[in-house]
């Protein structure tokens, strides 16, 4: 088999290049590990910026976060079990952040490519590399039993962090940073209205954190910090909803409606960047190059950027004969990649219980959120990064 672009991981980042290069022209299969079901199956965060929403409606698949989608002014801050919100539209000229699932976001563009009949592998075993330092690199793959090859000239790497592309750039090359979080979360999907519809809720209890989202009117996403020792199966939902209330103020925690969960499942927090992000004709995208903590919902946003970026320098490849923009991606992503991982990480920070500080990192922590939402200057800080920085920040 013979194509343009071998897209390796059919999440969000491969669907949506996928798509992107389609539309521009270019030839592509996706090869995915998993099957679709399981694919579909992920439950992850569901927040997009502005920037995320514009790609999916260029990528011809804006439809459903334009009909289901629920726009948000503002988040809202939760310590010392008061409540205060930071209007985030009014602090940055009416920019908007838009709920709308990432399990949404990956069946809108599973069906847009299905509906091309476009070239997809799912259930492939044993992904294989070959020869990326060279013009004529090949994927490899088993499918029902069968080896199948696929020659390329340019592969994306959009496996995911426990994908096989990153790993094939040698290890003199690639440098690798990290910071492992001494929690987790354990979130909580329920057919329950949100108790806070408009904004989503971040809260710094002395019991640990604790976030209010949403999927729709009439589904509910919820998180609380966890230790990572703990097990799913100590998590009651009674036990789920009696934390939460605990940890919100005495108004939300009054006005929650609470339900059977019908997902529960703890996941750590984890920093990660791997540079460069292109070694040969590999270049990586999403989760595969980077890993940031959920708090403040970057991840599926960072992934959409890297992908726009990364369509725009393979159309000018193909299209213009120049790798002007190839040349340039792994370095014009790492800025964006690491002003997320500082917002996150910073986020993460904020409002997070610590073992290793104690108390007096408790009150730190709510000295910073005192000066933060009274403090304009600090609040458009949070809004301008939350919203998502201009594409073009910093190049003026
Ligand atoms: N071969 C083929 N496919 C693979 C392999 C492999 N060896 N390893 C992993 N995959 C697939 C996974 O099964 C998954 O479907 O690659 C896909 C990677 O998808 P994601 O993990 O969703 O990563 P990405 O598309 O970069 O999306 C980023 O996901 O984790 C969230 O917060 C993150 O929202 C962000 C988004
Ligand atoms: C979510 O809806 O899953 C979500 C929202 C905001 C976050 C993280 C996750 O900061």
């Amino acid at each position: 088999m013979q194509t343009q672009v071998a897209i390796i991981g059919a999440g969000p980042a491969g669907l949506l290049l996928g798509a992107l290069l389609h539309k521009a022209g270019i030839d592509n299969i996706i090869i995915e590990r998993q099957t679709p079901e399981y694919v579909l199956g992920r439950i992850r965060a569901g927040i997009l910026e502005q920037v995320t929403v514009d790609l999916l409606r260029d990528a011809g698949v804006g439809s459903g976060v334009d009909a289901a989608g629920t726009p948000h002014h503002q988040i809202d801050l939760v310590f010392q079990n008061k409540r205060y919100p930071i209007m985030v539209s009014e602090l940055t000229q009416g920019k908007v952040v838009t709920a709308y699932g990432q399990t949404e976001v990956t069946h809108d563009l599973m069906t847009h490519r299905a509906n091309l009949g476009l070239t997809s592998f799912y259930s492939a075993d044993e992904v294989d590399l070959h020869d990326i330092e060279s013009k004529t690199p090949r994927v490899s793959f088993s499918k029902d039993g069968r080896r199948q090859e696929i020659s390329c000239s340019l592969i994306a790497g959009c496996d995911g962090f426990h994908g096989v592309s990153r790993k094939h750039i040698p290890s003199n090359i690639l440098k690798e940073f990290e910071r492992v979080y001494p929690f987790g979360w354990i979130g909580v999907l329920a057919d329950v209205p949100p108790v806070s519809p408009h904004a989503i809720v971040y809260a710094n209890s002395d019991r640990g954190f604790a976030l209010c989202s949403m999927r729709s009117m009439t589904r509910s996403r919820y998180y609380l910090q966890c230790p990572l020792s703990d097990q799913v199966s100590e998590w009651s939902d009674e036990r789920f909803w009696d934390e939460l209330q605990l940890r919100l103020d005495p108004e939300l925690s009054a006005q929650l409606i609470m339900g059977p969960s019908i997902e529960k499942s703890i996941a750590p927090l984890r920093s990660y960047v791997a540079e460069p992000m292109r070694h040969g004709q590999l270049f990586l995208a999403g989760d595969a190059a980077h890993i940031v903590p959920p708090t403040g919902a970057k991840g599926l946003n960072l992934a959409a950027t890297d992908v726009k970026y990364l369509s725009e320098a393979m159309i000018e490849f193909f299209t213009a004969k120049s790798s002007r923009g190839i040349d340039h991606y792994s370095d014009r992503c790492l800025k964006r990649v690491w002003r997320a991982e500082r917002f996150s990480w910073w986020l993460t920070s904020l409002m997070h219980r610590f073992p290793e500080t104690g108390e007096f990192g408790q009150r730190i922590q709510e000295a910073e959120l005192d000066y933060l939402v009274h403090s304009r200057a600090l609040s458009t800080s949070l809004a301008e990064n939350y919203v998502g920085l201009p594409l073009d920040f910093g190049h003026q």
